[in-house]
């Protein structure tokens, strides 16, 4: 693919590749992060003082799009639905050496307790997915008011059912039930979320265990795009149980013990952070992850130039304009593109990455790939 001048690159970059280009005819520039694995090849010197670009890299310019704003965005846009496509076929391949093996697909066994809409479309997704990889899932619906022992009996036959070979519990739960007990309830050969404390303390301690689906989500795109954490200043934004509190463990983790773990250094900032210490954070981070649900939290003076931003935040936002109400994340898209290198879009980001690290995840429990883990009551 051949583009003409450079409108498309960063503009450090940019000004690298003309240095090098008055001096060579052809380069190869790996020295900026933003086009380090794009793999810039200069084609010809150029009259304008421009270069014309090969790009034979993973990443197409097209990726980098101009806002309704008509304002460029800087920012490669990591498109979770590619990502979530290739965990997709990549579980569905491996499904079938399973079905070939022991002659039946995985199965997930989903509850939903209550009508909260939110929750509904969240499970209508991952069975969904489910159907679409080849995984066979039931959904299991219980009434808001529910008893906390009924469902911890619901989740007990779901265990002994020898053909379920994993179990989510759809978060939140309603204010009477706790959810502690409940994640802890689940069998841990099926806890395909690994919300049981058990698994909790494993990520602690360097064991390789099944991950939370959201963390794995973000350690997955992180990978994918080739955004290095070693060494990094990692700012995470949010400090939930089940997403950022994972993600600080196993990115802080020492690499050479545990596959997943980023060697990063890691901040967690939360919601009693002064704003002055949070903005501190952001701006000096090489990355940051933010999970709090706070539409526009991270905006693009709280950014350096160069920053990989990750948003794992979800909420509704009402436009008073339009009298319609749109899916967003934590970061301020447009204010942020401008200066990060890398950035997730909401929706389409981390969203569907995680729902591909349930397949996965269930696709791991009916392999038994943590069988020989020991199961503690
Ligand atoms: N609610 C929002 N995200 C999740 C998740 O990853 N797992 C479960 N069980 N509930 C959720």
């Amino acid at each position: 693919m051949t583009v003409a001048g450079v409108a498309c690159i960063c503009v450090s970059a940019r000004i690298h590749l003309q240095k090098l280009s008055s001096k060579y005819q052809h380069v190869k520039c790996f020295h900026h992060q933003c086009c380090a694995r794009r793999n810039f090849v200069s084609q010809e010197k150029p009259n304008s003082g421009q270069i014309n670009v090969t790009l034979t890299g993973l990443v197409s310019v097209s990726r980098r799009h101009f806002h309704k704003t008509q304002r460029r965005c800087l920012a490669q846009v990591i498109d979770g639905r590619s990502i979530s496509a290739e965990v997709h076929n990549e579980v569905k391949a491996d499904l079938q050496t399973l079905v070939t093996e022991r002659g039946r697909p995985p199965s997930l066994s989903v509850i939903l307790v209550g009508e909260d809409p939110a929750s509904q479309i969240y499970v209508r997704n991952k069975v969904k997915a489910a159907s679409l990889t080849g995984i066979q899932s039931e959904e299991v619906k219980l009434p808001a008011s529910v008893s906390q022992t009924d469902l911890l009996t619901t989740i007990q036959h779901l265990n002994l059912r020898t053909e379920v070979d994993a179990i989510l519990v759809q978060l939140p739960l309603p204010p009477h039930i706790e959810e502690r007990v409940v994640c802890d309830a689940v069998t841990q050969s099926k806890d395909v979320d690994g919300f049981h404390v058990v698994h909790m303390g494993r990520l602690l301690s360097d064991v390789d265990t099944i991950l939370p689906c959201t963390p794995a989500a973000v350690l997955e795109i992180l990978r994918r795009t080739g955004i290095e954490t070693c060494g990094k200043k990692v700012t995470l934004v949010g400090r939930s149980k089940h997403v950022c509190l994972p993600l600080a463990i196993l990115l802080q983790a020492d690499r050479s013990k545990l596959p997943t773990g980023g060697d990063a250094t890691v901040t967690i900032c939360h919601r009693n952070t002064p704003q002055e210490l949070l903005t501190q954070s952001t701006q000096s981070a090489d990355i940051i992850i933010s999970g709090t649900g706070i539409p526009r939290l991270i905006t693009g003076d709280m950014v350096k130039e160069g920053v990989a931003v990750i948003d794992v935040g979800f909420s509704m936002s009402y436009n008073h304009d339009t009298g319609k109400s749109k899916l967003v994340g934590d970061v301020d898209f447009e204010g942020v593109s401008q200066k990060a290198t890398y950035i997730t879009p909401v929706p389409g980001g981390v969203g569907p990455v995680t729902v591909a690290m349930l397949m996965k995840n269930t696709l791991r429990l009916a392999r038994g790939d943590f069988r020989t883990l020991p199961v503690y009551m």
